[in-house]
């Protein structure tokens, strides 16, 4: 869909910023989307909601429980009519309230009720942004999928300095632009991804597992999305909640991941093999806990089979991409992985430094084909994501 034709909700919340959303309105409505606004009760404070009704052409919507409303644009409606939800500013209160899934206003209950993507512009003084209740809270709402427009440096209302200033009307604009409007690239190509780390249960209570956080791979399901593939997404254990719009499938140990990927994989194009998979398993999983009797106990572990490998071995594969995590000589063991699994292209990253890897919202990778290699820089994981797919979709109509 051309970004003209977008219909944008845009939220306005209570703080010095909410007069900055009147130019954003301006250029949204330039760009020829249909801008629809809300505002809660202490936006109304800051501006009045006539001037969004005169930029944007429509009454604005203020209130939760009015029975004008629900006859005409109901939170429901709202929360369907939207293609993508703004929250520009978003103060503290209103990202504490979506990040808990509080439904006490209009602006919080279209949260909930939407399933559209979702930009936060938070806008607030820098303290109140460096708290370490304001940044869980935007933890958990990027987990769940929403969008950051981070705030920037710079002097604030208060006559301070520091982060917390929302990002300018333009920069809101243009990232919007950017996101929707991208080339839908992989449109109607199936796409298969594994994320997140296995678990190989020892006993009822014990398990053997990795660092992985599922975050990179979150983020590619996220990314392929945008350019328009239908994701499958096959997870292990993960803390963070699958992106909307996916076909999500649990597993918990790597032979469940064997299985459920072998099984989705017939008409998938590309398969991207993100899921950090236990290379072996406990040989027997016992019935009863183990007992702390033994100064040392002795585990045999089996085998686990090899996923990526068993992927691109089938008669016609799909373009497979798979993931290395090395501590040295990364480039050696990421080629030597490409060749010796026969895959199409190989993302490494570095793995026990201090930038990037596991459990990070940053990372960086070193992209490896046949005959080629990128280096993607460090980043944050939704923008690598990005980065890394459109260099999958460069590679994948390129002749291999
Ligand atoms: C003058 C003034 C300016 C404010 N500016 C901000 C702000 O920039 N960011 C913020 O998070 N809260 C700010 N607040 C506090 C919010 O208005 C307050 O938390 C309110 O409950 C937010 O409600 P809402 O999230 O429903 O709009 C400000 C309050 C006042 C009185």
């Amino acid at each position: 869909m051309s970004f003209s034709k977008q219909k944008i909700l845009l939220a306005v919340t209570g703080g010095i910023a909410a007069y900055k959303a009147l130019e954003l309105t301006r250029l949204l409505k330039k760009q020829g989307t249909d801008v629809r606004i809300i505002m809660t009760k202490s936006a109304t404070a800051f501006v009045q909601p006539l001037s969004f009704q005169a930029l944007s052409g429509h009454l604005v919507h203020c209130e939760l429980l009015d029975t004008e409303a629900e006859h005409a644009m109901g939170h429901i409606e709202l929360a369907r009519w939207a293609d993508v939800f703004v929250i520009a500013p978003a103060t503290a209160n209103t990202l504490a309230k979506c990040a808990h899934g509080l439904a006490d206003d209009l602006l919080s209950t279209v949260y909930l009720a939407t399933t559209c993507p979702v930009y936060v512009a938070p806008a607030m003084n820098h303290v109140m942004w460096n708290h370490p209740a304001t940044q869980a809270n935007l933890k958990i709402l990027q987990n769940n999928g929403v969008n950051l427009i981070a705030p920037e440096l710079g002097e604030q209302a208060c006559g301070e300095v520091g982060f917390g200033r929302m990002a300018e009307p333009e920069t809101i604009c243009q990232r919007l632009i950017s996101d929707l409007a991208m080339p839908k690239i992989l449109k109607k190509l199936n796409v298969v991804i594994t994320a997140g780390a296995t678990r190989e249960p020892l006993d009822p209570v014990r398990y053997l597992t990795n660092r992985s956080s599922g975050k990179m791979g979150y983020a590619l399901v996220v990314a392929a999305q945008q350019v328009g593939a239908n994701v499958t997404l096959i997870s292990g254990m993960t803390y963070i909640q699958p992106p909307q719009n996916c076909h999500f499938i649990q597993v918990e140990t790597a032979e469940q991941m064997h299985a459920v990927v072998f099984e989705t994989i017939k008409n998938c194009d590309i398969f991207i093999g993100a899921a950090a998979v236990a290379d072996y398993r406990p040989v027997q999983m016992r019935d009863e806990k183990i007992k702390k009797n033994a100064d040392q106990i002795t585990l045999i572990l089996q085998k686990n089979p090899d996923i990526l490998a068993d992927v691109a071995a089938l008669d016609s594969p799909p373009f497979t991409v798979g993931f290395a995590a090395e501590t040295n000589d990364l480039a050696k063991y990421a080629r030597d992985k490409l060749v010796r699994k026969k895959l199409n292209m190989i993302a490494a990253n570095w793995v026990g430094r201090e930038e990037g890897g596991f459990e990070r919202d940053e990372n960086a990778l070193d992209v490896f084909w046949q005959d080629g290699q990128k280096t993607l820089a460090m980043t944050e994981k939704s923008e690598l994501a990005k980065q890394l797919i459109a260099l999958i979709a460069e590679r994948f109509y390129t002749p291999h």
